[in-house]
């Protein structure tokens, strides 16, 4: 099973984050917890508008790149054969399989300051017990995939981009491992930060050759070489932090064709 070659460069502080307790328990709430404020479970909505993106394609084979807690990667199960479900995040990719392997998993959100309350994921709550096995859950560095991950028709990319260390390097690797035809979802907020990506790797958000740049434009330089962007869309995502305290965002959701 491929794993995440050791590179100092992927350990930056940012990273960290996610191998905590209290990461692992607020992306459970995230993917399999109740909505909020009326906003729609987001690795749901991202799979539902892939899906509508497969543009009369069936789907043999998926990938889905910074899986965190596995929603996104259970609901490309209910269209693809097989789908590969990776992350960086050790923490992450044992909760992944533990969910997948008892069909269930306890965590503890917070409330407020130290005081939490105990939940459990569910995959049978969400109908998706019966498509849990053709996930396959590992961990590895995005920017540095194993080589015989490829052939894929479609790939899904949450909230990972600005979250890398090697944005472009990724841009750049991602598409090979696409059959002609395939689709590239990328979804992101486009909130670059230092602890994550040095400044100068920044896709978009920051001057270019004293030009504003976005996000969208930076990867579409990258991307535009090998695919043709065929949609755009907003989704937004409430994420819980404390029992009163919750971050909305909208990311972006581009969709890229392999040409
Ligand atoms: C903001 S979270 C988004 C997770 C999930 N896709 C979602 O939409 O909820 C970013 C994820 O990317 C993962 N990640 C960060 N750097 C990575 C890398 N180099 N390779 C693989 N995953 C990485 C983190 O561990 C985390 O799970």
């Amino acid at each position: 099973m491929p794993t995440a070659e050791p590179n100092r460069e992927s350990h930056t502080p940012g990273a960290l984050i996610y191998e905590t307790d209290a990461s692992v328990a607020q992306y459970l709430e995230f993917h399999y917890g109740p909505p909020l404020f009326g906003v729609a479970n987001f690795p749901k909505a991202c799979i539902s508008e892939a899906a509508e993106h497969a543009d009369g394609r069936t789907w043999q084979r998926a990938l889905d790149v910074g899986c965190a807690v596995g929603r996104s990667s259970f609901e490309l199960a209910r269209f693809a054969a097989t789908v590969d479900a990776c992350d960086f995040s050790a923490a992450f990719v044992k909760a992944c399989q533990g969910l997948q392997e008892a069909g269930a998993v306890g965590y503890a959100i917070t409330t407020e300051g130290m005081l939490t309350e105990p939940r459990t994921a569910s995959l049978a709550e969400h109908g998706l017990a019966e498509v849990a096995g053709r996930v396959r859950f590992f961990e590895a560095d995005a920017c540095r995939l194993d080589p015989a991950l490829t052939g894929y028709d479609v790939v899904f990319a949450g909230n990972l981009i600005d979250r890398l260390y090697q944005p472009a390097a990724f841009l750049e690797g991602i598409v090979g491992r696409l059959v002609p035809g395939g689709l590239l979802m990328i979804t992101s907020p486009y909130t670059w930060l230092e602890e994550y990506t040095p400044r100068d790797r920044w896709l978009g958000g920051r001057e270019v050759e004293g030009t504003p740049q976005s996000t969208l434009t930076g990867m579409q330089q990258v991307l535009g070489k090998t695919c043709d962007l065929v949609g755009r869309r907003d989704i937004p995502f409430v994420i819980r932090e404390t029992a009163r305290k919750h971050q909305h965002t909208v990311a972006e959701a581009s969709f890229w064709r392999r040409r």
